[in-house]
């Protein structure tokens, strides 16, 4: 049986693989900050195993860790993800905002695959992947939304660095934009549904071999240039 690990489990994207990996079969271990809140994760049906993880806390990712200890992980999903602060102004500059957001969209996920490799290595598919943007591309940058846009693009970096890396430890990485997703982040005037989005990038997990490890892809599969 594949075991999946994700974290953001609760809400958007991440709730939405619970529940298509789920309804697969798979054995899902579903974390979030607080799952005593997480009514609609807890209703989902399946082997679903709602765990406790704040990715920006090490305390926690180590507490999880104990936890699990050496179990098998085939598919780790690193999917928290923070937006703002925006707009980015000289008065409104708040290093501390803009540092949790690397805290939590860059260092985090790196992090976490560290902590959980060995785990990934006694997996049967070791495959990592982290839910990027597109907003993380410098070629196709538009501007703005600064902190959030240098987040994904660092995150962008480290996970490309994981898959030269632990190439050799038969760990595959995939670094994949969802869309723009009508989440609580996307918002409802975004034109991909959540469902549509997870199916896609579901495809691409499924898809993801040595050859196109540590590349850089949207949930329909379009290469995004760095
Ligand atoms: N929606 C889009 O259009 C879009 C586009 C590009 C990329 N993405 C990326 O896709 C991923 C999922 O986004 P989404 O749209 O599903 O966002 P969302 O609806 O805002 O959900 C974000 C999830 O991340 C969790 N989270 C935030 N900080 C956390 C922390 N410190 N520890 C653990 N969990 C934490 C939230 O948990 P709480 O409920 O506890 O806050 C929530 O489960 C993110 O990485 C995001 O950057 C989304």
């Amino acid at each position: 049986m594949t075991t999946i690990l994700i974290t953001g489990a609760n809400r958007g994207i991440g709730l939405e693989f619970v529940k298509q990996y789920a309804a697969d079969g798979a054995e899902v271990i579903a974390c979030c900050r607080e799952p005593a809140k997480a009514d609609e994760l807890k209703a989902v049906k399946g082997k679903v195993r709602a765990m406790a993880l704040d990715v920006g806390d090490p305390a926690s990712v180590e507490a999880l860790k104990k936890e699990l200890g050496d179990r098998p992980i085939d598919i780790l999903i690193n999917n928290a993800g923070i937006g703002g602060p925006h707009p980015v102004t000289p008065g409104t500059l708040d290093m501390e905002a803009w540092l949790n957001v690397f805290r939590v969209n860059s260092v985090a996920p790196f992090l976490m695959a560290l902590r959980f490799k060995a785990n990934l290595k006694a997996g049967q598919k070791k495959k990592l992947v982290t839910i990027t943007s597109v907003l993380g591309s410098i070629a196709e940058s538009g501007g703005g939304n600064q902190p959030y846009r240098a987040s994904k693009s660092a995150v962008n970096s480290l996970m490309h660095g994981a898959a030269k890396d632990w190439a050799k430890d038969g760990i595959l990485v995939g670094i994949f934009h969802p869309g723009w997703v009508q989440t609580d982040m996307g918002g409802s005037g975004a034109p991909v549904k959540v469902e549509d989005s997870v199916k896609g990038l579901r495809a691409r997990i499924a898809e993801l071999n040595a050859a196109s490890s540590g590349s850089y892809r949207d949930y329909s599969n379009r290469a995004i240039p760095w």
